[in-house]
């Protein structure tokens, strides 16, 4: 959950020198940035530092940052010829090759004592930004191509999803242990939707991860899809922070872990707040199995770093 990021000064003095793009692409700079948090906080993984939407780009389509905050991408995916020239998918191993470059230097660093996580966009959570150009308010053109041209809309959605299995495995060969999808945009489908729109396509990519590997599933406003996303192959479900994580957990499938779930707002606040809620949510799951404590999204670049320390140390002395 962004780990790393704006928050942290040391990130900060990194990106001023460098720029993101040129630390997402240098192995040595993404590693680095990677390590930043655990050299400074007790936590038990490193998520790779790199983006989902290195994906598109590797496809052909570029991406960057708009000054008011926010999503570029270089062009908007307007026609079928335009999803027609992306790709080819078996390339993206290859054009990707600097991810699992910052993997095998981060394996090394950690030497088997923090878990590694790799990760990537869901196939609809990319073809939003695709479509829509980027960031949007309303996801308007992207909804508009799944209900008026499905068969465009499968084959942009079956392009990403067999470029995320050859991204994945490529993680996995890297030395990940685990790898998260982030479903960041599911919750804007309509609820019956939500299974020819995205899940579908998670399903798919789980099915062709070796048999047991790992995989985390993060929805964003997924609530109502929960239950569907346990019978996924999904190992864990990362849940948002509008989820109540004690219900969640009860209605759940036993082999299937939980993830969450404080909302990062919360660490723009005090350290004793942080704190406070963090021991509530660990409460609500006392006596159950199979909780990975977490933020519900990603830290936002106004949290407080003592209130990131209080919260680690509510998790560390929790008994
Ligand atoms: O902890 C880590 O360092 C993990 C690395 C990570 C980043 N992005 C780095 C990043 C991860 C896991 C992501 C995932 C990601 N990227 C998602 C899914 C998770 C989520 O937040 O829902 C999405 C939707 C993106 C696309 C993206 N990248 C957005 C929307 C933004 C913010 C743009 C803005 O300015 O509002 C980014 C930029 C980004 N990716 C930052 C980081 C650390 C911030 C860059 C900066 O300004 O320094």
């Amino acid at each position: 959950m962004r780990q790393a990021g704006r928050y942290l000064p040391e990130y900060r003095e990194l990106k001023a020198k460098h720029g993101f793009l040129k630390m997402v692409k240098t192995p040595e700079l993404a590693a680095e940035v990677s390590l930043q948090p655990i050299r400074r906080f007790p936590i038990d993984a490193t998520i790779l530092f790199s983006d989902i939407l290195v994906i598109p780009e590797a496809l052909g389509q570029g991406y960057t940052f708009r000054d008011e905050g926010g999503i570029a991408m270089e062009y908007r995916l307007q026609t079928r010829t335009m999803i027609e020239a992306l790709g080819p998918a078996s390339a993206v191993p290859e054009r990707l090759a600097y991810v699992g470059q910052a993997l095998e230097i981060l394996k090394r660093e950690l030497d088997g004592k923090r878990a590694l996580l790799g990760f990537g966009g869901s196939p609809w959570t990319l073809a939003t930004y695709m479509v829509e150009g980027g960031s949007s308010e309303d996801f308007a053109l992207v909804k508009a191509l799944f209900y008026e041209d499905r068969a465009t809309f499968d084959l942009l959605l079956g392009k990403l999803t067999e470029s995320l299995i050859a991204y994945f495995k490529m993680q996995v060969a890297a030395g990940a242990d685990a790898i998260q999808i982030f479903d960041s945009w599911g919750g804007i489908v309509a609820g019956p939707d939500y299974e020819a729109a995205s899940l579908r396509w998670i399903r798919q990519i789980i099915s062709a991860m070796p048999p047991g590997f790992p995989i985390i599933i993060y929805g964003k406003g997924t609530g109502p899809h929960l239950t569907d996303q346990a019978f996924t192959g999904a190992r864990v479900l990362s849940v948002d922070w509008s989820n109540d994580l004690s219900v969640v957990r009860r209605n759940l499938p036993a082999n299937v872990a939980v993830q969450g779930n404080l909302d990062p707002a919360i660490l723009n606040t005090t350290p004793d707040i942080a704190a406070r809620e963090t021991r509530r949510i660990l409460e609500s799951m006392r006596g159950t199995t199979g909780h990975i404590f977490n933020l519900g999204h990603g830290i936002l670049p106004q949290a407080k770093i003592p209130c990131v320390e209080a919260l680690l140390d509510a998790v560390v002395t929790w008994k």
